[in-house]
């Protein structure tokens, strides 16, 4: 039996994350276009086992079960993602009514159950059409993103207040433009850099155009990964600075400092790259709200002398591993808060986790039930490796776990079942794991604890001569 949980600040947010692509299936359905990940799909040996997203878990006609599983398990903010093909099928001009419609009867369903909505604009399917014309690594898409957010927004924002731009450019740059193993499936290694800089600025853009539509709050979710040195020794240090800069610098210090780092490992001179334009990082670097955080793993790495990325990532042993192969590391997780906020004291805004989870090979029991006694534990590591760094000064307000159900895990087809409730895909049935039962009852002893607090300092100030703040709550 491990300790209490400790309790959250008051108003802390507990939620799960989804993405259209990965859930919806239906994508020939009311005017939706193609994305780049339907093309990918069809590239033969892109996809474990020749799987795609073209059912998935079949949300798009199964929202409402989903919504009724977010009630019971009571979080109180859904992050999920708008596909763009559904709002323009061809990735510009006017919108498509149906797919606004879709999010749109979502937005109440949620709203109906006493759960915030909060999309995100673009995690991952751009549309063909936009690809062909260069996809990110053509300026243009920046201005077509801040356009579509436009639209989404001006639908939405009378009742979605907080919107995420877009999801890990990091991981958009790296595997769909740099090496080819997500869509658009590109391999041009440093070539890939102009997608970087063009997602960045099409969510500056966004943020402006989301703001004049009525949002509230803007957040970005990046992906981060504690970058560790192989070993002591200077190349190895130097090869985990690299990586560092290419996955968590690369993608934070625009936004928040206004400035790309030090390219200089990577062979780009203080002219910088020259893609980037005046005015671009003003652009960029526009107040954001909150920053979103994904975390999964630390990275480990050593020098790689001679190539164009000087480093080579290398096992991490001791620790144990997802079905993935990942590592569980739940102390990485309050390094990366703690460096966050080192790195970016005062710039840096309120942080959300707006990914962190596990994928296991879950298999129904006898009777009916799955148990996944290595997710609980999988949270209630990192869940307390967020209390952790909220209890070292970091301003942590939220926590969404990746994900409701088991659905399509890009390259990995239905490989990695990451969800906290089983899909079946065959007959596209849900059934909660005991996860979801752990994570159920930790959101309400929270909630619990929280209107308990309150109640102590009603009662304190009621008590109190001098009517004063009340008691602090514990993680005050
Ligand atoms: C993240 C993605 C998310 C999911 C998890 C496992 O990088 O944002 O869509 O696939 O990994």
């Amino acid at each position: 039996m491990s300790a209490p949980m400790p309790a959250f600040p008051q108003g802390f947010l507990w939620g799960v994350a989804t993405s259209a692509y990965q859930i919806e299936g239906a994508v020939r359905e009311d005017g939706r276009g193609e994305s780049v990940w339907d093309t990918f799909c069809r590239r033969p040996g892109a996809i474990r086992d020749g799987h795609t997203g073209d059912v998935a878990t079949d949300h798009y006609h199964r929202w409402a079960r989903d919504v009724a599983l977010l009630a019971e398990l009571g979080v109180d903010a859904y992050r999920f993602s708008i596909a763009w093909p559904r709002i323009q099928p061809d990735g510009a001009g006017p919108p498509n009514p149906a797919g606004l419609d879709f999010y749109d009867r979502l937005t109440d369903a949620l709203l109906a159950a006493g759960i915030i909505p909060v999309p995100t604009l673009y995690h991952w399917d751009l549309p063909q059409a936009l690809e062909d014309g260069g996809g990110w690594l053509n300026r243009q898409a920046a201005q077509r993103f801040a356009d579509y957010a436009a639209l989404a927004a001006g639908r939405l924002a009378d009742r979605v207040g907080t919107w995420i731009t877009l999801n890990e450019p990091f991981v958009v740059t790296a595997f769909g433009y740099a090496l080819g193993i997500h869509a658009p499936g590109r391999t041009l290694m440093l070539g890939a850099l102009p997608a970087a800089h063009h997602q960045l600025l099409g969510h500056g853009l966004a943020t402006a155009a989301l703001r004049a539509a009525g949002a509230r709050e803007v957040l970005i979710a990046n992906n981060y990964s504690p970058a560790w040195p192989a070993s002591e020794g200077d190349a190895d240090r130097e090869a985990a600075r690299a990586y560092d800069t290419l996955h968590n610098r690369m993608f934070t210090d625009p936004i928040l400092l206004g400035r790309y780092p030090d390219l200089s490992a990577f062979g780009i001179g203080p002219e910088g790259l020259p893609c980037v334009r005046d005015g671009d990082l003003a652009v960029i670097s526009a107040p954001l709200d909150g920053l979103g955080v994904n975390y999964y793993m630390p990275t480990r790495l050593s020098a790689l002398p001679g190539s164009p990325l000087p480093f080579q990532m290398q096992p991490i042993p001791g620790y144990p591993v997802t079905a993935f192969g990942w590592p569980v590391v739940p102390a990485g997780l309050t390094e990366l808060l703690t460096t966050l906020a080192g790195r970016y004291g005062g710039a840096l805004p309120a942080v959300y986790v707006t990914e962190n989870g596990c994928s296991q090979a879950d298999q129904p029991g006898p009777g009916g039930g799955v148990a996944d006694p290595g997710r609980i534990g999988y949270l209630d590591g990192h869940i307390r490796a967020v209390h952790d760094a909220i209890a070292a000064g970091v301003d942590v307000r939220g926590y969404f776990h990746w994900t409701l159900a088991d659905n399509f895990e890009w390259s990995e087809g239905y490989h990695q079942r990451f969800g906290l409730v089983y899909t079946d895909f065959e007959t596209l049935e849900r059934s909660p794991k005991a996860s979801f039962a752990w994570y159920r009852d930790l959101i309400a002893a929270q909630r619990a604890g929280a209107r308990d607090d309150r109640g102590a300092r009603a009662r304190d100030a009621r008590g109190s001569a001098v009517p004063g703040p009340g008691v602090p709550g514990p993680a005050e």
